[in-house]
């Protein structure tokens, strides 16, 4: 398998969950990383002590990915501490589910500024430095929910499915430059997201698993790894890690 290193990643929304597993796993590999977090500082911090004490370079960024600015900012700061940006995952993202009936508009704006917008954010910033190296390994953190949509979730879904055709089009516009764009659509992951749900719903949702159980973080780690290490021909492509609840 290949290694990582003298490669940067920037990893957003890596404080905790699944972002925090991509972020270890592409240091153990050897890349430097970003490790963007928007509230959690003391997680943040702790991940780059820890990844540093591994043998390997990180630096924490605060940054609300879903406001430009800051999205701008952060890969500015990638640039001056590296001076090169190989790996952008975008994995941030928040849910505020409401049925539609219910849904305010706040609610909606909040989850596609922070699950949508800050993909297009976050690329554009990174993209002149990909091309400009001719290289470049882009994910888009979408989801199980961007396929099959749920009851509670259109402003999630709907997210998650713009960030399906984000893909698809930012993948046709770079190949050309030799950068990859793929989505990540994991089933239910064993995250603070997910451990959120009551029992109940928990239990009918594993009922639905084929595999019979939730996903781990270091699960879809290990997937975009290899996306990243082997994936050289893969480009525009949705990734289904989900214990086979949906077939694609
Ligand atoms: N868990 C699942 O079952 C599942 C399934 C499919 C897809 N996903 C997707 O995978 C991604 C990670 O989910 P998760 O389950 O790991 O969630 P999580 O445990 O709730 O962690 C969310 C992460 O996103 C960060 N974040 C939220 N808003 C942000 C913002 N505005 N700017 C920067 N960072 C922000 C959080 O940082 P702070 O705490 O520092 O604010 C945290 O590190 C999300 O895009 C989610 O939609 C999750």
């Amino acid at each position: 398998m290949e290694r990582l290193d003298g490669q940067v990643a920037i990893v957003t929304g890596a404080s905790r969950g699944i972002g925090r597993a991509v972020a270890k796993e592409l240091a153990d590999y050897g890349a430097s990383v970003v490790v963007n977090y928007n509230q959690s500082k003391d997680q943040a911090d702790a991940l780059v002590k820890q990844i540093t004490a591994d043998g390997s370079q990180a630096i924490a960024v605060r940054a609300d990915v879903g406001q430009p600015d800051d999205a701008k900012a952060l890969i500015e700061t990638a640039i001056k501490e590296y001076e090169r940006i190989d790996i952008l995952v975008n994995n941030a993202g928040v849910n505020r589910d409401k049925t539609l009936r219910r849904m305010a508009s706040e609610e909606w704006d909040e989850v596609i500024r922070t699950d949508l917008n800050s993909a297009f954010y976050c690329s554009s910033a990174a993209i002149p430095h990909m091309i400009e190296a001719k290289y470049g390994r882009i994910i888009n953190m979408s989801s199980i929910i961007g396929q099959m949509g749920n009851v509670g979730q259109s402003n999630y879904a709907a997210a998650k499915a713009g960030l399906i055709a984000f893909t698809k089009s930012a993948a046709q516009e770079l190949a050309r430059y030799n950068i990859t764009v793929n989505a990540m659509c994991p089933g239910f992951i064993e995250t603070d997201m997910v451990l959120a749900l009551s029992d109940e719903v928990k239990e009918s949702l594993i009922a639905k698993i084929p595999l019979g159980r939730f996903g781990k973080p270091e699960e879809v780690a290990t997937f975009i790894r290899y996306l990243v290490t082997e994936g050289q021909w893969i480009t525009g492509q949705q990734l289904n890690p989900n214990g086979g609840m949906y077939m694609y």
